[in-house]
C-alpha cells in the first residue's frame, strides 16, 4: 500500500474548448485534510467529480491508494465502488424519502443486511447530532439540519474518502461556523482523508491540514498549511 489516499496526475478535464482542470497534479494522504480554495468557476467542482468517477478525464490517471480508477476518456472502477462519501454543493437529498430513507438507501446499495442497518443509521444520526430526525423528510428540516443529513448520508458507508463541495455555503454565517467546528471533531474522530472544496478563506484556515489554491483550471499554489494571506 502506498503512503497516498487519492492521487491525480496531470488530469485535464475539457468542456467543448475550455478547460476546466488543466493539467492536475494532487495527492492526498491517508487522514489528511485537504482544502481546495479557489474562485467560482475556476474548477473546483469539475476536480472532485473527476475524483469521484462522474466525470472522466481527458488527460491523465486517478489513483486511489494503489488501484487505477480512471484514465485518459475512461472509468475502470465506477463511483460506488470507490468508497466515497461525497456532500453536493446543493446538498441533493432525496426529496421524496426521509432521512431514514435517504441513509437506508446508500446502505441497500452498499448491501449491508436489513439488521444491520438501523443500527449504522442511528449511529451515524448520533455522529452528526441530528438523532430523532430519522422520520422527517427533507423539507421538514432546516438548512443547518439538511446539511447535517447530507453529511451523514455521506458517511454512512464507512468511505475512504470524503468529498465535501462548499457543503457549508447555504448557512449563514452563525451555523456555518458551528457546522465547521463540528466537521473538524468528525475528522479528528474518524482519522477520515478530505477533500473540502471552497470559496472561502475560513473554512480552508479552520479545516485544511493543507490548502491548494486553484485559478482558472490550474493549481497555483499547493504544500503550505495555510492560505496566502496568512502567511505575510
Ligand atoms: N457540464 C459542463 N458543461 C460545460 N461547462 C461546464 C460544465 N461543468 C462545468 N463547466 C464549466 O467549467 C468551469 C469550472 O466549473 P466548476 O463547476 O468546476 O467550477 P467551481 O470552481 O466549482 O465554481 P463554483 O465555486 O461556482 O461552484 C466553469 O467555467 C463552468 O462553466
Ligand atoms: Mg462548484
Amino acid at each position: 500500500m502506498s503512503g497516498v489516499a487519492v492521487s491525480a496526475r496531470n488530469v485535464t478535464k475539457r468542456f467543448a474548448t475550455h478547460r476546466a482542470v488543466d493539467n492536475v497534479t494532487l495527492d492526498v494522504a491517508p487522514s489528511e485534510s485537504v482544502v481546495i480554495l479557489g474562485p467560482s468557476g475556476c474548477g473546483k467542482t469539475t476536480l472532485l467529480r473527476l475524483i469521484a468517477g462522474l466525470e472522466v478525464p481527458d488527460t491523465g490517471e486517478i489513483w486511489m491508494g494503489d488501484v487505477q480508477v480512471a484514465g485518459v476518456n475512461r472509468s475502470l472502477v465506477p463511483p460506488h465502488r470507490r468508497q466515497l462519501g461525497f456532500v453536493f454543493q446543493d446538498l441533493a437529498l432525496w426529496p421524496h424519502l426521509t432521512v431514514g430513507g435517504n441513509l437506508q438507501f446508500v446502505l441497500d446499495s452498499l448491501r449491508v443486511p436489513r439488521a444491520e442497518q438501523s443500527e449504522r443509521i442511528d449511529e451515524v444520526l448520533r455522529l452528526v447530532r441530528i438523532e430523532g430526525f430519522a422520520r422527517r423528510y427533507p423539507h421538514e428540516l432546516s438548512g443547518g439540519e439538511q446539511q447535517r443529513v447530507a453529511l451523514a448520508r455521506a458517511l454512512v458507508g464507512r468511505p475512504r474518502l470524503l468529498l465535501l463541495d462548499e457543503p457549508l455555503s447555504s448557512l449563514d454565517a452563525e451555523l456555518g461556523s458551528a457546522m465547521r467546528g463540528e466537521l473538524v471533531r468528525l475528522q479528528r474522530a474518524l482519522a477520515l482523508t478530505t477533500v473540502y472544496v471552497t470559496h472561502d478563506r475560513e473554512d480552508a484556515a479552520v479545516l485544511a491540514d493543507r490548502v491548494i489554491e486553484m485559478r482558472a483550471g490550474q493549481i497555483v499554489r499547493a504544500n503550505d498549511t495555510r492560505p496566502t494571506e496568512e502567511r505575510a
